[in-house]
């Protein structure tokens, strides 16, 4: 196990290890699909995990999942969207990995509706959990991060409906442009103590997020005859590029949005 890298070694990495074992990474969402992928793929390469969800019977089975893989796992059952309950929660996460060095923000929830049915409740739930909750945890990672040292970084999940607009998802498409938002803000912030903060933008992935809009006949068809790789993503296809960004290989990378999609952004809107 070793710490994260030096400034020095950040500024010339050479190790090659994706997951820069040694520091623990907290995972919200993490008991589901592409929180999940990532906790796991953050355990492949040693890396200790704290997995954070409002489903506390996924947390666990997803740290059973990585103590299995032989590192040390947290799971603890938090609404992201209770700013109160920040300051414990990632106290008990230090105390029980050792260390904080990396944050993803996986937890989120679609709010499913057009303009014309959005109202406050569906407008707070989707604004709070999926952008609230990523600079509020941010900000409560700072102490931990500069005890764990100047290579810690944060993955923020966005969207591609974060860079174009769809009429289903009015408070969905404001929260992952947001999440864009807070990520750059937070990057020229965190910079200043050696922390690098990225956002990655998935296309389609098969989670239970989407099992909704798959079921809708012709749905998952369209969209991979649109898709120029013809198909959509497995949640492992996303963890590893969120892997890539938290570690030393990625030490020049901040203030970067990563669009993982396909290709289908690239060749046509949404
Ligand atoms: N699936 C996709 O196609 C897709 C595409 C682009 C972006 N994303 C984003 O990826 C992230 C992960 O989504 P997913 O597809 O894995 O969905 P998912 O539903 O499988 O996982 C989301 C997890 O977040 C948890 N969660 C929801 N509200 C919470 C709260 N208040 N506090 C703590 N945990 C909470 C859920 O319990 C669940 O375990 C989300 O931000 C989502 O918007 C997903």
């Amino acid at each position: 196990m070793t710490d994260n890298p030096s400034p020095a070694a950040s500024a010339h990495p050479s190790t090659g290890r994706l997951g820069d074992p040694g520091t623990g990474v907290l995972v919200t969402g993490g008991g589901s699909g592409i929180g999940r992928a990532t906790a796991l793929a953050l355990a492949d390469v040693g890396r200790p995990v704290a997995v954070w969800d409002i489903d506390s019977a996924g947390a666990d089975e997803t740290v059973a999942a990585c103590r299995a893989r032989g590192v040390v796992a947290h799971a603890a059952s938090v609404d992201v969207a209770d700013s109160a309950a920040i300051a414990d929660a990632v106290a008990a996460a230090v105390d029980a990995l050792g260390s904080l060095g990396g944050f993803v923000h996986a937890a989120g929830v679609s709010g499913a509706a057009t303009v014309d049915d959005i109202d406050d409740a569906i407008w707070d739930a989707t604004l709070n959990v999926n952008l609230r909750a990523a600079a509020i945890i941010s900000r409560h990672l700072l102490p931990p991060f500069r005890s764990a040292g100047p290579g810690s970084a944060v993955v923020l999940i966005s969207s591609i409906e974060g860079l174009f607009g769809s009429t289903m998802l009015t408070a969905y498409c404001a929260s992952k442009g947001g999440v864009l938002g807070v990520m750059r803000s937070l990057a020229q912030r965190f910079a200043v103590e050696g922390f690098r903060v990225n956002a990655v933008c998935p296309g389609a992935v098969v989670t239970p997020m989407l099992e909704p809009a798959f079921a809708l006949p012709g749905f998952r068809e369209q969209l991979e005859e649109r898709t120029p790789l013809q198909r959509v993503a497995t949640a492992d296809e996303i963890a590893r590029p969120i892997r890539f960004l938290l570690s030393s290989e990625a030490s020049f990378i901040t203030g970067a949005h990563l669009t993982v999609d396909g290709g289908l952004t690239a060749v046509t809107a949404i």
